[in-house]
């Protein structure tokens, strides 16, 4: 079965936070890929406001969802890690909050917006919801593919009912959709995770992680994959909403490599290492969303301050070949030859 329908086998993974504009997915939908946009952080309102420009925009997209995720984060160990933080919130001048908040996304009223209102695809990352949610959204015509990081969750995806795999491999930017996010991240390149997953269930596959030109692409493809999946490369992208600290890091020979991080949302995801990495990570609990939201205005504080040590840079292993150009030129420059 085939998940797309576009002349590249190039999609434009979902990076919620900003990076993942409508002007991104649309340049890169005309330049012959597909795109997801995010709901991840979204109010409700704000989520409709998204579904509401993208239609607007008129071409097809998919949406991503974080599954919600079970409270883990004591308020003893909220509590120490406040504190190990407090230098951190003064430096910028910030009060950071005071107990611990928990949320699911606002996964209901997201879902509903769905179901009133289909997208061809729905992607979800951070675990498996309920399957009577997954079967809704098939019920009204949309697709759903679930982020997978091994051939278990690949089994687990399949025997709750979706239609297709994102695999996302450990070299991957951003937050890992792993579901055990206690399970260290093992470092095996992107293709050998797809062909686990391809021998484990006949369901479709887009996979991604460190993709860094063609030729990962191809390896991708080889592997097994329908379509592959990029984020990081988007980063730079003229159209992309990527916050000026985060495209210069980028672009800095100081930040020297990327490393898995829990220390700024408690779940772990890759990013260039920087001063609040090394400072925190060995103190960092595991807990989200409680450290997302400790650490929120915090980073929002750093990224409107210039400052890239106090701010998550989530990017994938390739990161040197995010270029500051047109997303279509990036998207066609992928394409192998
Ligand atoms: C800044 C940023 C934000 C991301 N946000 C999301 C998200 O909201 N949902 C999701 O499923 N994946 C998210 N990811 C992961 C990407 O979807 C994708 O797995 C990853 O970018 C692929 O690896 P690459 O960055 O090496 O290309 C994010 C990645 C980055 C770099």
């Amino acid at each position: 079965m085939s998940l797309l329908e576009t002349d590249l086998p190039i999609v434009a993974a979902p990076m919620a936070g900003g990076p993942s504009t409508v002007a991104l997915a649309s340049a890169v939908t005309d330049a012959g890929g597909f795109a997801f946009l995010p709901g991840g952080y979204l109010t409700a309102p704000a989520f409709d406001a998204l579904l509401t420009e993208a239609r607007a925009a008129g071409r097809p997209f998919g949406v991503n969802l974080f599954v919600p995720q079970p409270g883990a984060l004591a308020p003893d160990d909220f509590a120490t890690y406040r504190a190990e933080l407090a230098g951190e919130a003064a430096a910028l001048g910030v009060e950071l909050p005071t107990g611990p908040t928990h949320d699911d996304d606002a996964w209901r009223d997201k879902l509903t917006l769905l179901l009133a209102d289909p997208v061809p695809l729905v992607s979800l990352t951070f675990g498996l919801p309920d399957p009577s949610d997954i079967a809704a959204l098939r019920a009204v015509g949309t697709r759903v593919l679930a982020t997978v990081t091994t051939p278990g969750e690949a089994l687990l995806a399949a025997d709750a009912g979706v239609d297709g795999f994102v695999v996302q491999g450990p070299s991957a930017g951003g937050h890992s959709g792993t579901f055990d996010p206690r399970r260290p991240l093992v470092d095996v390149p992107t293709d050998s995770v797809v062909r686990a997953v391809r021998a484990a269930s006949p369901l479709p596959v887009v996979a991604g992680g460190g993709v860094d030109g063609p030729a990962a692409v191809r390896e991708l493809l080889a592997a097994g994959a329908e379509a592959v999946a990029v984020g990081t490369l988007l980063l730079r992208a003229h159209e992309s909403g990527t916050s000026p600290t985060h495209r210069a890091a980028l672009a800095d020979p100081g930040f020297a490599t990327t490393v898995v991080t829990r220390a700024f949302t408690g779940r772990p995801a890759r990013g260039l290492l920087n001063g609040f990495i090394e400072r925190h990570e060995p103190a960092a609990p595991y807990g989200y969303p409680e450290v997302h939201h400790l650490t929120r205005d915090l980073r929002r504080a750093a990224a409107a301050a210039g400052d890239p040590h106090r701010l998550h840079l989530w990017a994938g292993t390739g990161y040197r070949a995010a270029v500051e150009a047109p997303a279509a030129e990036i998207i066609r420059a992928l394409v192998p030859g």
